[in-house]
């Protein structure tokens, strides 16, 4: 058995031998750590050793079966070697490094040694420039072969979602986004073989989010601007001079007024803490650390109309700024929201400005059976005669897809009609008339009745009225 798989040793390793004249080839740049493995048979007794070039030139390192190594005291790589096992690795590569290397394992179970040979070549991978890039910037990524090759290696660089661009002779240019941030890939491929030299491509901007946003003094509100937490580490070490948001008001149905107010300004010293300038309530995220510059606050106001600037400033004095415009939805009762039985009565939902027209809006009436409305999405609702059934809260929602960006509310109270309290003026007051009439009457009837008396009296005014007789003589 033991004889049996010796002889396969020594099949394979003849085998190897010869063919092993192929050379693994390994693409690298400086500075990275190459780690070359041989695949050779595996005897029992055996003595490998790694050589630079060719056989002749000194070892690099040499291992036993016993478990003894060593590796070369030659000042040009002494310090970058080790040996892992029957492996070569070369840490934090140099210029020197790269060319031919050959592996050679003896023992005397082989009929001859067993040779692997590998290459390492150099690949220079360069990004113009080197530093955090800003959106718009533009980006060079070169990826060239340091050597001359039989059969030309093809180059091709794939972005951060590992897609294909553009590559010619190993160059990629283009202008950065956001999505550009993160591991670029340069793929080298020869003999059918892909190598991966990864390069980390810096965009500093804003993590994606809606560039309006919509509240109500019912709702609340969240102006959203925040930096990929990784690329906001290096923005605090690198040269930010400012972060502040500035606030541009809009009055209702008016246009956005260029001045703009400074709302914080972030003091840059560690911890990182916002510093206020205009107080309107609103509360930066407790995540500044993680690059969150966002504000909230738990109810909107009808002043936050307008639109919010985010911005840094780097001291190079490029900026990035992102600006977050806002929206107020508000539901106007006209007349008011007091109304009597049977008035005409309309309501506006609306933010002031025309929506978008992929935001939909929708009402919703007091929840009472008596009450129906005939389209629950138009801005303005007409009620041509308001009925008890009115009174309540009406709400009215903004829709986005799927999503409620806000909702309004307004209460309405009907009152019985003003005719009753008329028709009470009006008997009140007739009541008033009948009484002054009756008492009119009344006192003119006695004054007359007092005057008669008055009139008998000064026809008979001596003391012993005579008697009648005295008139007939
Ligand atoms: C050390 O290694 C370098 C690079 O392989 C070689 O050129 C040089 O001759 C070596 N020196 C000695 C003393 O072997
Ligand atoms: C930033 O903070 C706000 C408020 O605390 C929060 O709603 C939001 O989800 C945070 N954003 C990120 C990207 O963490
Ligand atoms: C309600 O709207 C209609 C038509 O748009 C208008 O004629 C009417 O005067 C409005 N009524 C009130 C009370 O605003």
């Amino acid at each position: 058995m033991k004889s049996l798989i010796q002889s396969t040793f020594i099949l394979i390793a003849v085998l190897a031998s010869t063919m092993g004249a192929e050379d693994v080839i390994r693409f690298a740049q400086v500075g990275e750590t190459v780690k070359l493995v041989p695949q050779p048979p595996n005897p029992q007794r055996h003595y490998v050793i790694w050589h630079f070039h060719d056989l002749n030139s000194p070892y690099l390192g040499s291992a036993n079966s016993f478990g003894g190594k060593t590796i070369s005291e030659n000042e040009s790589w002494k310090k970058w070697l080790s040996m892992e096992g029957y492996s070569l690795v070369i840490s934090n590569i140099q210029e020197a490094h790269f060319g031919k290397f050959i592996f050679k394992m003896t023992s005397s179970d082989l009929q001859s040694p067993f040779f692997q040979t590998f290459r390492i070549i150099k690949v220079d991978v360069t990004m113009k420039p080197p530093s955090l890039l800003l959106p718009e910037d533009s980006l060079s990524l070169t990826c060239t072969v340091g050597v001359q090759m039989p059969n030309k290696p093809s180059i091709q660089w794939l972005n951060a979602q590992g897609q294909k661009v553009t590559t010619r002779n190993g160059l990629h240019t283009s202008r950065v986004t956001g999505q550009d941030n993160g591991q670029w890939t340069c793929v080298v491929t020869s003999n059918n073989k892909e190598q991966k030299i990864p390069v980390s491509v810096k965009v500093a901007d804003f993590s994606p989010a809606p560039s309006h946003k919509y509240t109500s003094t019912s709702s609340s509100l969240s102006i959203p601007c925040s930096i990929l937490s990784n690329i906001w580490e290096q923005l605090k070490t690198k040269d930010i001079e400012e972060v502040k948001w500035d606030f541009f008001p809009q009055a209702f149905s008016g246009p956005v007024s260029r001045d703009g107010q400074k709302l914080f300004s972030l003091s840059l010293e560690d911890p990182l803490t916002w510093k206020k300038d205009q107080n309107r309530g609103l509360s930066p995220a407790p995540d500044v650390k993680n690059g969150n510059l966002s504000l909230t606050r738990i109810r909107g106001k009808e002043n936050d109309r307008g639109s919010y600037e985010c911005s840094i400033k780097f001291k190079g004095g490029k900026i990035l700024k992102r600006t977050v415009h806002v929206d107020v939805l508000q539901i106007i009762a006209s007349p008011g929201t007091e109304m009597i039985l049977g008035q005409m009565v309309n309501l506006s939902c609306t933010t002031g400005s025309p929506l978008p027209s992929d935001v939909q809006l929708k009402w919703f009436p007091p929840e009472k059976p008596s009450v129906s409305i005939p389209d629950h999405h138009s801005a303005r609702l007409t009620i041509p005669e308001v009925g008890s059934g009115h009174s309540g809260k009406w709400r009215c929602e903004l829709w986005q897809s799927n999503i409620r960006l806000t909702s309004a509310v307004v209460k309405l109270s009907i009152v019985e009609p003003k005719m009753n309290v008329w028709m009470v003026v009006i008997i009140c007051s007739t009541a008033v008339i009948i009484i002054l009439l009756v008492v009119v009457a009344v006192s003119i009837r006695r004054r007359r009745q007092r005057r008669m008396r008055h009139l008998r009296h000064q026809v008979c005014q001596c003391k012993n009225p005579k008697p009648k007789g005295f008139y007939r003589t």
